[in-house]
Parts: C-alpha cells; structure tokens; sequence
C-alpha cells in the first residue's frame, strides 16, 4: 500500500479535523501518501484530490468544523456514482480510503467496499446514532456546548421564574437531549424514542415548583417534536405558567472540541490506518465500555439498531417524578 485518501461528510462534527491528522500522521509514519478528499462524497467523485503534509493538519487538532469541508450528496447512493468514485481513486493511484461521517456516510463506504474497494469508518456525529458504537465523534462537545446554553438560559429562567423548553438536536436519536437533560437537572427530557404526553411533562414541572424549585427545565429532542408546537400546546394546559421555547440549532456543531472528543479522534484516526494496512475492508471503528472496538459495517448496521442510554432516561424520569 502506497496511498490512502480520507474524507469527511455528512453534517460536521468537533473533532472530525483531529481524526484527519492523526490518518495523515499514521499514514506518514507508515511512509505513505496521504490524500484529503475535499467535500465529501461529492469531491470523491468529482476529483477534488489535494496531496496532504503535517503542516495542513497538525493545527487542527483544536479546531472545530472539517477542514475538508463536507457535502449532503445523495446521488452517491447509485452505483454510477460509487464506480465513478472509485475510478477516480484509481486515477489518483489511492488504494484504501478512510471515511468519517455519520450512517449515510458509511454506507457510502459499504458501497465502496461491496465493489471491492478497501473503505474503513470512523464515527464522526454529533448525534451519537450509528449502531454498534456507544459513542461517536462530535457528541462530548455538543453535549458540553448545549449544556453550557442550557445552564445561561437557567440563569434568566430562576430570575423570573420561568419554564423553558430547550429543543436540541440529534436528528431522530435522543443522545443529546439525554445527556444535556441529565446534566441540567431537567424536570423533563423528550426523546424520539419515548412515547410521552404534555400533561405529565406539565405535572413534573408544576411538582417541582411545589417541591421549592425556582424554574422549570424541558430538554426537548428535536426528532421528537417541534418546540413552536410544543411550548404552543404546554401552555394551554399550563396557563400560569411563564414558558419560553429556545432552539440552540446548529450552534451545537461548532466551536473547539472536548479532550474525549479529541482523544477518540486520535485513537480511532490512528487505528484506521493500521487496519487498512492490515488488509482489512468494509469495517468502521467505535467504542464499547470506553475500549476501541471494530465493527462490522455489513453485519453491524445491517443488523443492529442505535440504542439510546435508558438507564439514564429512566433515572431521569424517577428523580423528577415528585408525585401529585
Ligand atoms: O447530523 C447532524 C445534524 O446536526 C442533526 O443533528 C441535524 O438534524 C442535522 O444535522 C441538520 O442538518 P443541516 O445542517 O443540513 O441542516
């Protein structure tokens, strides 16, 4: 093996550049050539090859977003495209290629691995949902920057006494609003996963205040429900109470990653190498009970399902349920 290539897509995550140096900084160490695919699947295809040294990379360590920027490109899902992709690897005399994205970005790789070209994936989301792994690139620090909203916006919630839903993302899991809600003390978290009634989020909320409690917290996913929609039905039932809605958005993907965040990357980025070098093909990396673990990618996400953390869910439920 002479040259790889990496890529990052789908929507960007903090630590995805760190992930890019250490592939760069193993790849070297091996004595290889190692590509930067710029934009994604979109640029595989298109040819958008630039040659990469330590000095692109090593700075990035530290820096949020992808600095091979990244592309929503669908049209990868047809086998012209994935064979146009990999006639332009084969131009560029690439003979393995590290992938780092969410679900829609490994089963770019699949594609490529079923037509027999050597594809590992690295978890990078902010969204914590591939299947298999229990973590993913990007979700310590998005967690840490909505919680850091999250405790500004309780500030101004306690001075007037007020109940404020949060809508964080995650797409259609609820990681997010788990670990942020859990972080926070919400009264109540609403995740996809869980059915749920605005009645008992307004019970949780109105115990609290008669347990001594100065203002009210919902985490809200947004693959759950709109927070227009629900702060709009909560306060028909809850007409006394004071209730703003937030949405932290895109806010959430940006800014410098975390130490795990970090860490993972470099673990995983390094890894990555080492398996393509080994020969392996069509797998991705994640992590079980904090160890490195490699997955599958056909068994694993043909197979498995994300799984939320329930324990944390449920114990959130229990510590908030105050009766009445
Ligand atoms: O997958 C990451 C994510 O930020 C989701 O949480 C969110 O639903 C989506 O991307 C937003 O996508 P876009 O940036 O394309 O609007």
């Amino acid at each position: 093996m002479k040259r790889i290539a990496v890529l990052t897509s789908g929507g960007d995550a903090p630590g995805m550049n760190a992930a890019v140096r250490a592939v760069v900084e193993q790849g070297i160490h091996h004595g290889l050539e190692v590509y930067g695919v710029y934009y994604g699947y979109r640029g595989l295809v298109e040819g958008d090859f630039r040659l990469l040294t330590l000095s692109d990379v090593h700075h990035n360590i530290r820096r949020g977003g992808t600095m091979l920027y990244s592309a929503r490109y669908p049209e990868f899902k047809h086998k012209e495209y994935q064979e146009k992709a990999i006639s332009q690897l084969e131009k560029f005399g690439i003979d393995a290629l590290v992938v780092i994205g969410g679900d829609g970005s490994f089963a770019g790789a699949l594609s490529l691995s079923k037509l027999g070209f050597p594809a590992v994936g690295i978890p990078g989301t902010i969204d914590n949902d591939i299947p298999g792994t229990e973590y993913t690139i990007g979700f310590d620090s998005a967690v840490s920057v909505a919680l850091d909203a999250i405790d500004k916006i309780s500030d101004t919630a306690a001075s007037h006494n007020r109940t404020f839903v949060v809508e964080v993302m995650g797409r259609h899991a609820g990681d997010i609003a788990i670990w942020a809600g859990v972080a926070a003390g919400a009264d109540a978290i609403i995740i996809p996963e869980e059915e749920f009634l605005i009645e008992d989020v307004v019970r949780r909320t109105e115990a609290g205040r008669s347990a001594g409690k100065d203002y009210s917290l919902v985490v809200l996913a947004e693959g759950a429900m709109d927070v227009d929609n629900f702060v709009e039905q909560f306060q028909v039932l809850a007409p006394d109470q004071s209730v703003r809605g937030v949405t932290l958005s895109h806010i959430q993907r940006g800014g410098t990653p975390t130490a795990r965040d970090r860490v993972f990357a470099t673990l995983m980025g390094a890894r990555s190498v080492d398996l393509l070098i080994e020969g392996q093909k069509a797998i991705y990396l994640g992590v079980r009970e904090e160890q490195l673990t490699v997955f599958d990618i056909v068994e694993t996400l043909e197979k498995t399902e994300h799984q939320v953390r329930q324990d944390l869910f449920q114990l959130n439920q229990k510590l908030t349920d105050r009766g009445n």
